[in-house]
């Protein structure tokens, strides 16, 4: 099958939707799950948002009607608010609280809602506004980038911001 990162990127929402399943499916006893489950989450979410941000968003832009235009700026919004509120609130709470499993809630609520804004409006789009050639150059590009420099500098200013911390770097 061709490589396509619109299928990529959607597979990736699908493996964070169910971290967050399990996550939600902790007892405040569990700590040791939730900080492994967390790492996961912080794991998978941090490269792909940063990519998107660098990459991806600003491509759609430059090809996007009105209507794109706004969920294009829609997504910064929202990948705004999860980098500089949600996840700091996540990552400030004790694993073992009822606070934090509320804050995880939201959080998984969160990307649930933006993930599927992304694929039942900006993904779509991009399907008519990127060749497959285009899509299938993307998705070998974003593997690159999660290994290259820029993109482990971007993760790991990402993970200051958002409280990640060192969680990411096993
Ligand atoms: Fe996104
Ligand atoms: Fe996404």
């Amino acid at each position: 099958m061709a490589r396509d990162i619109l299928k990529t990127l959607k597979a990736e929402h699908d493996e964070l939707r169910s971290l967050f399943e399990e996550l939600n499916g902790t007892t405040d006893r569990a700590a040791k799950t939730r900080t492994e489950l967390l790492a996961k989450i912080d794991k998978g979410l941090l490269p792909h948002a940063k990519w998107e941000e660098s990459v991806f968003y600003p491509a759609f832009a430059e090809r996007a009607s009105r209507d794109g235009l706004k969920t294009h700026a829609e997504a910064i919004a929202e990948h705004h608010a999860v980098e500089h509120s949600v996840m700091p609130e996540v990552h400030d709470a004790d694993v073992q609280t009822p606070q934090f499993a509320g804050r995880a809630k939201v959080f998984g609520e969160f990307i649930d809602h933006h993930a599927k804004e992304e694929e039942k409006t900006m993904f779509k789009m991009a399907r008519e506004l990127f060749s497959a050639e285009e899509r299938a150059a993307f998705d070998e590009q974003y593997e690159a980038w999660k290994q290259s420099d820029e993109g482990m500098a971007a993760v790991a200013e990402a993970a200051q911001v958002t409280g990640a911390g060192s969680a990411l770097r096993n």
